[in-house]
């Protein structure tokens, strides 16, 4: 699918990697952008059609996809990290994560998937992680979360093929927006991430490694868990020490 002429709608595009998203798509040439956010008041991105949208609310879920009837490309960006964990944690917290990685992810896959198939099939861009394959103590919900919601990209690919529908999985290691202000690394440019996931559903692909840290914790899966958790923990050291 070519990014020049799509009717993109970002979530979460007040700031981060959605903010960026939508600048990349407008600079990129879409014909119209819908820059979604839970306080609109907060967009400030000019020449973008601005909706409110809060991806754990239905309500607001469909009003969004009655007012978007022309989406063609769908970037489910909105993400929390409540630094919760899974035994000592609230599991109120662990809930909200889920509510907003996962099912805010699915919940706008499904009111949009007819107007993707009514307008030539699109794509659906889902921001996961590269923490969906790995766990970390301190932030072990926000893992559930996004490992959860790639098991959902992969069964959503599945049922929207029929429609012509591609459904990009994009991991990332760290991105330099709010959410990773506490990991003083390096970080991937949050213009440079969009760029990676356009190109990626450009050029059909399924699923986009964004950068070397998602390419190397992808390359572990086959290891055992110790071995894999063992390796895990050198490069968080490795990261840390750099
Ligand atoms: N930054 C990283 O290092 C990193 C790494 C891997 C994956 N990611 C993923 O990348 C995506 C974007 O993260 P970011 O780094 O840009 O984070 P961010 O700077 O914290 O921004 C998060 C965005 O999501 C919005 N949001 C949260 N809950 C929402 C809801 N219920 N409904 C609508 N919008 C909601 C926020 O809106 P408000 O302004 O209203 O809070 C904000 O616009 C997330 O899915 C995140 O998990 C980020």
């Amino acid at each position: 699918m070519d990014i020049n002429n799509s009717v993109a709608l970002v979530t979460g595009a007040n700031r981060g990697l959605g903010r960026a998203f939508a600048q990349r798509l407008l600079e990129r040439g879409a014909r119209k952008v819908y820059a979604t956010a839970r306080r609109p008041e907060t967009v400030d991105l000019p020449g973008v059609e601005v909706l409110p949208l809060d991806i754990t609310d239905p309500a607001s879920v469909r009003a969004a996809a009655e007012a978007a009837p022309d989406v063609s490309l769908l970037i489910n960006n909105a993400g929390i990290s409540t630094g919760t964990d899974l035994v000592t944690g609230s599991l109120d917290a662990v809930r909200l994560e889920l509510e907003t990685n996962m099912f805010g992810h699915l919940g706008m896959s499904r009111e949009f998937a007819p107007a993707l198939a009514r307008n030539g099939g699109g794509a659906i861009v889902n921001v996961l992680s590269a923490v969906s394959w790995f766990g970390i103590k301190g932030a072990n919900a926000y893992h559930l979360s996004k490992a959860a919601a790639w098991a959902m990209t992969n069964g959503v690919r599945l049922e929207l093929a029929e429609q012509g529908t591609l459904v990009t999985a994009v991991h990332l290691g760290l991105a330099d927006t709010d959410m990773a202000a506490g990991w003083p690394v390096d970080k991937i440019a949050p213009s440079d991430l969009a760029d990676a996931a356009l190109d990626g559903v450009e050029a059909g692909s399924a699923e986009v490694l964004a950068d070397q840290w998602s390419r190397d914790v992808k390359s572990r899966l086959p290891l055992a868990p110790e071995e894999f958790n063992a390796a895990m923990d050198r490069a968080l050291a490795a990261l840390m020490a750099a």
